[in-house]
Order: structure tokens, then C-alpha cells, then sequence
């Protein structure tokens, strides 16, 4: 955790749910409506076909709801894509830009990351930016670097606390049941938290930074411990509400 900084418990849930998983986001919406949601964030990143149902029926929520990815453009011929209007339009607040599955599905770059962020700001939705080592990057130590070229690249310069979210997400510890050590994940916040606040003065002191990869209702006390993090990104977790409910109320005892 970081001093002074409101964590975010967020959940992805990529290419999955269909109409059938709205009961998911109604009993997350209910679940975390309650005393902590004074102090911690809950949002849900379900599929953009899900995206306009679900703020409806999170409307009397503090749950939030947010979108995967968008275009770095505001509209136009770019068949299959939505734009953060769009997002925003659907009142999702918040968009996914540059998960790693993004980075090496569709080839996205850390210059094309970076644009979809300005575009997210462009339309006041807060771009939660994704950075993290593969497994060959971690094995020849160059963790450290890798993460420093992604903040450099994709992060857009006048980035603010409200408007960025920073998700460091190993690449090899997503949906694999690994986790880096809590020593390790310390030492990468700490490097990504010094590396924002010399960027971006203030800002970049509470900028939120969250740890994703097999977070789970068994580790996620643990690891939303570890100073400079300040909250989870949450995937295969994040589907059922009553693992992201235990999640989200790991924080019970941690702001207590
Ligand atoms: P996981 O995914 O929690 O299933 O490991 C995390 C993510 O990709 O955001």
C-alpha cells in the first residue's frame, strides 16, 4: 500500500461472459456496496458486449465499470474496434490498455499503448496502463529495464494520479497460478514507484500501481500488503463474485 492512496481491487474478465455472468456483476455490485467501499475501489472490466447492461445494473453501485481496450482514435473506419467515447458513452469509467495478451495477440507496441491512453484521457476515462516482463526477460535479469522502457513508452507525459492507473503484470505469472516472490513484487513497485515520481513529481508519488497475475482470495491479503502496491488487476479470479468479493475484502483487515 501506499500512504494516502485509495486501492483499486479491479477485475478483467477478457474474452469471457455472456449475458448469463450479469448475475456475477449484480451480486459484485451488491457486495460491494458496504463500509469499505469508503476506502478501497471496486471495478469490473467485463466484455464490450456486456459493457452497457452492466453499468445499468451498477448504477446504485460504488462498483465501476470499465472496458478492456480501445482504439487510439476517436472514431472512424476501423472496423471491429470501440473508441473510449464509446466507453465513456456506456459510462464505463475506466479502460484496459495494453494487457500483455493485447501487446502479443495484435502486435501492440508501447508507442501504440501510449496513444490509447492519450485517447482514454481525451475522453475522461482513466487509463489503466499494463507493464511486464515475460518469463525470458525475468530468467536474463532484465526485469528492471524492461520495465523501465515500458513506463517511459507507454505511459503519455502530463499522466496524472486521477487519470492513470499503472498495472504491473509479469506476463509469465498471468493465469499460471505463479506468483513472483513478495520480495520480488516490492522491489519491482519500488523501482516503478521511484521511476513515476521522477517523471511525473507528485503524480507519479500516487499514481496507483497494482500487481496482477494469479491474484486469488488465498494470496491477495499478501501481496496487497507489499508497499507501492496499491491494489490487484484480477482476471480468472475476477469472473466469480464471490472470489472477487473475497478480494476485495482482503482489505478489511489491511485498512482496518
Ligand atoms: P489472472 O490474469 O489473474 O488470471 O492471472 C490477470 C490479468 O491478465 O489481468
Amino acid at each position: 500500500m501506499t500512504p494516502d492512496v485509495r486501492p483499486l481491487v479491479a477485475g478483467n474478465w477478457k474474452m469471457n461472459g455472456t449475458r448469463a455472468a450479469l448475475d456475477q456483476i449484480k451480486a459484485m455490485a451488491a457486495g460491494v456496496d458496504g463500509p469499505l467501499a469508503e476506502k478501497v475501489d471496486a471495478l469490473i472490466c467485463p466484455p464490450a458486449t456486456l459493457l452497457y447492461v452492466a453499468t445499468a445494473l451498477s448504477t446504485d453501485s460504488p462498483l465501476m465499470i470499465g472496458a478492456q481496450d480501445c482504439h487510439q482514435n476517436a472514431a472512424g473506419a476501423h472496423t471491429g474496434d470501440i473508441s473510449a467515447d464509446m466507453i465513456a458513452d456506456c459510462f464505463g469509467t475506466h479502460v484496459i490498455v495494453g494487457h500483455s495478451e493485447r501487446r502479443s495477440d495484435h502486435a501492440e507496441t508501447d508507442h501504440l499503448v501510449r496513444a490509447k491512453a492519450q485517447a482514454a484521457h481525451a475522453a475522461d476515462l482513466t487509463a489503466i496502463i499494463c507493464i511486464g516482463e515475460t518469463a525470458e526477460e525475468r530468467k536474463s535479469g532484465q526485469t528492471l529495464d524492461i520495465l523501465k522502457r515500458q513506463l517511459a513508452l507507454s505511459v503519455p507525459d502530463g499522466a496524472t494520479a486521477e487519470d492513470t492507473v499503472i498495472a504491473y503484470e509479469p506476463v509469465w505469472a498471468i493465469g499460471t497460478g505463479l506468483t513472483p516472490t513478495v520480495e520480488d513484487i516490492e522491489a519491482a513497485h519500488a523501482f516503478m514507484r521511484a521511476e513515476l515520481a521522477s517523471r511525473f513529481q507528485a503524480a507519479g508519488r500516487t499514481m496507483r500501481i497494482l500487481y496482477g497475475g494469479s491474484v486469488k482470495p488465498g494470496n491477495a491479503r499478501e501481496l496487497m500488503a507489499v508497499e507501492n502496491v496499491d491494489g490487484a488487476l484480477v482476471g480468472g479470479a475476477s469472473l466469480k463474485a464471490s472470489d472477487f468479493l473475497a478480494i476485495y475484502n482482503a482489505y478489511e483487515a489491511l485498512t482496518a
